[in-house]
């Protein structure tokens, strides 16, 4: 469903809001919502996605393999191991500039990887010699590391957005130092389920704390969640950020 809600509402997104760059997480973007086949990220880019970035469950489809070393425009977490397959930020030509994607894993209740936040200092660092244009997606499960780390950066990334937690934050702002933030970013697939499970079963394994084995929610309508970062064409602060949803409940055009 989420394929569906980006194949039609992209588009259109992208005709009211006319970005100079899309960049989409693509983490969950199978059916099952487990990591991603090259024909679903060939879709994306289709689509219109210009970059699309990852989580922890990059891994969880293992055709990524196949062709993660072959693309410049996906993105896996930077902090995984030296040696892991893959790119942790590209950098893409818009117009005379440049943007930096760069893909970052929290480390609370999530994998143990290496150190976001110095991983961070090490990739500004070298990337700020290149541009002032500096995105960054913060895939992380709690609001506090989101936090922090944005605040970490603030003044040396353009923009921190987070994903993985699947339901949009109403706290985008500018920081003080000029960098855009928003706890997460939401996500794009079934609007009934519980982050895109049927709920029944979700209830299920808290009311009996045993497994259960999910199922992805195919009744109902769809979602599809995200922001719109506007930056300076002076500086690589941002000027504003505004997050929109689009479901039964906020029909597009109508937010
Ligand atoms: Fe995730």
């Amino acid at each position: 469903m989420g394929q569906e809600m980006i194949h039609e509402y992209l588009p259109r997104l992208k005709q009211r809001y006319k970005p100079q760059v899309t960049i989409v997480n693509g983490e969950n973007a199978t059916l099952v919502g487990k990591g991603i086949t090259k024909k679903i990220y060939k879709g994306l880019l289709q689509d219109g996605a210009d970059v699309v970035t990852m989580g922890n469950h990059t891994w969880d489809n293992q055709e990524i393999l196949d062709f993660i070393d072959q693309t410049h425009k996906l993105v896996r977490p930077a902090n995984f191991p030296e040696g892991t397959p893959g790119r942790g930020f590209t950098v893409v030509n818009v117009n005379q500039q440049k943007l930096a994607v760069i893909n970052l894993q929290g480390r609370v209740f999530l994998n143990d990887l290496d150190d976001p936040f110095r991983k961070a200092d090490a990739l500004l660092t070298e990337l700020l010699k290149q541009t002032d244009y500096i995105f960054i997606d913060f895939h992380a499960e709690t609001t506090s590391e989101k936090m922090a780390f944005a605040r970490y950066v603030d003044g040396r990334a353009s923009a921190v957005v987070g994903t993985h937690t699947h339901v949009q934050t109403s706290d985008a702002r500018i920081l003080p130092q000029g960098t855009a933030y928003l706890t997460d970013a939401g996500m794009t697939g079934p609007y009934d389920g519980v982050l895109g499970t049927k709920y029944e079963k979700v209830i299920q394994r808290f009311l009996t704390q045993r497994p259960v084995r999910f199922e992805v929610e195919t009744d109902g309508g769809g979602q599809l969640d995200g922001c719109v970062v506007d930056l300076s064409d002076k500086s690589g602060r941002a000027r504003q950020i505004k997050s929109f949803q689009i479901n039964p409940d906020h029909p597009f055009m109508n937010d």
